[in-house]
C-alpha cells in the first residue's frame, strides 16, 4: 500500500524517517514533495505550505498536491490540520478525527471535474472522510494513551485572515467545532480521485471570541511533543495493512463523459 502524510503548519518535515525530495509534474502545475528512502519507500510527505512554508492557505494548490499523489500510486492519505477551537468541549491542545467540514472557502479550484475535456462528476460528500482510516486512527491512538475525540465538525474558511468574533458565533450555531484554512478543498478532491483520506485536527487555540474580550493567542506549551505523537501515530496507521472496507474508491455518483467520448 501507497501512503502519504500531507502535513500542515506545524510539519514541515517527517522527523525520523529519511526522506528525498522529488518533483512531480501534474496537469495542474508542479507539486514539490519527500518520498520515504529504505523501510520508509511506500511513505510520501507532502508539505501542504510548500517546503519552505510559503505557501499561504488560498494560494496552495490544492488540485496539484492531490493529483500528484494519486499519480504516484497513493491510495492511503493521512493529513495535519491546525485549527482554533470553537466547541468548549475541546481546549487547545485537543486532537479531533474529524467526521465534517462546513465549507466557507471562496474561489478555490475545488474540483477535478469542470466539464468539458474532464467531463463532470457527482461526488458523494455525505461522510467525506474515510471511515476505516478515521477508525484505525483512532483505534491506534488512543492505544498509544493520546486522547482522540473521535467526531468534529471543522469548518473551513478562506483565510488568509482570521475570523471575526460573529462568525465564529455564527459556525457554532450552525455546529462547528474547529475552524481552519485548509482542510477544503483538500478532502472532497480526494474523494473525487476515489483516495482514503482523513485528517487529525489539533487545536491551538480558541477561536475569535470564544475566551470573551480576550484577543487570540496561540499556544506553544506541549506542542512540541503533541507533533511528535500525532506524526509516530500517523506512521503507525498508515503501516497497518488491514483496514476495513469503505466506499471511497466508488464515491463517484454519476459521471458525465468528456464531449468527446459521448460522440
Ligand atoms: N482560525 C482559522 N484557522 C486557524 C485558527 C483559527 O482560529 N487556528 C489555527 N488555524
Amino acid at each position: 500500500m501507497r501512503a502519504a502524510i500531507i502535513g500542515g503548519t506545524g510539519f514541515d518535515t517527517l522527523e525520523g524517517v529519511h526522506l528525498r525530495s522529488e518533483l512531480v509534474q501534474t496537469p495542474y502545475g508542479e507539486v514539490s514533495l519527500f518520498r520515504g528512502e529504505k523501510e520508509w519507500e511506500d511513505i510520501f510527505f507532502l508539505p501542504r505550505h510548500g517546503t519552505t512554508h510559503s505557501i499561504p492557505p488560498h494560494r496552495i494548490n490544492y488540485r496539484a498536491n492531490i493529483k500528484a499523489l494519486h499519480q504516484l500510486g497513493v491510495t492511503h492519505v493521512l493529513a495535519t490540520l491546525a485549527v482554533g477551537s470553537i466547541s468548549a468541549h475541546l481546549p487547545p491542545g485537543s486532537l479531533v478525527a474529524v467526521d465534517q467540514f462546513l465549507d466557507f472557502t471562496q474561489n478555490r479550484e475545488n474540483t477535478f471535474f469542470n466539464g468539458g475535456k474532464e467531463g463532470f462528476a457527482h461526488t458523494l460528500m455525505s461522510y467525506p472522510y474515510c471511515p476505516a482510516l478515521r477508525q484505525r486512527l483512532i483505534d491506534l491512538g488512543t492505544a498509544m494513551g493520546l486522547k482522540i475525540s473521535p467526531k468534529g465538525t471543522y469548518v473551513c474558511t478562506n483565510g488568509p485572515r482570521l475570523e471575526t468574533a460573529a462568525e465564529i458565533r455564527m459556525f457554532s450555531i450552525l455546529g462547528g467545532d474547529v475552524v481552519g484554512m485548509t482542510g477544503v478543498p483538500e478532502a472532497p478532491l480526494a474523494r473525487e480521485l476515489g483516495l482514503h483520506y482523513a485528517a487529525l485536527a489539533y487545536s491551538i487555540n480558541w477561536a475569535a471570541g470564544v475566551e470573551s474580550g480576550k484577543e487570540i493567542t496561540f499556544i506553544e506549551e506541549g506542542l512540541g511533543a503533541l507533533k511528535k505523537n500525532i506524526l509516530k501515530l500517523f506512521l503507525q496507521t498508515l503501516q497497518s495493512s488491514e483496514f476495513a472496507t469503505c466506499d471511497c474508491e466508488s464515491a463517484r455518483l454519476t459521471f458525465h463523459p468528456p464531449e468527446e467520448e459521448r460522440a
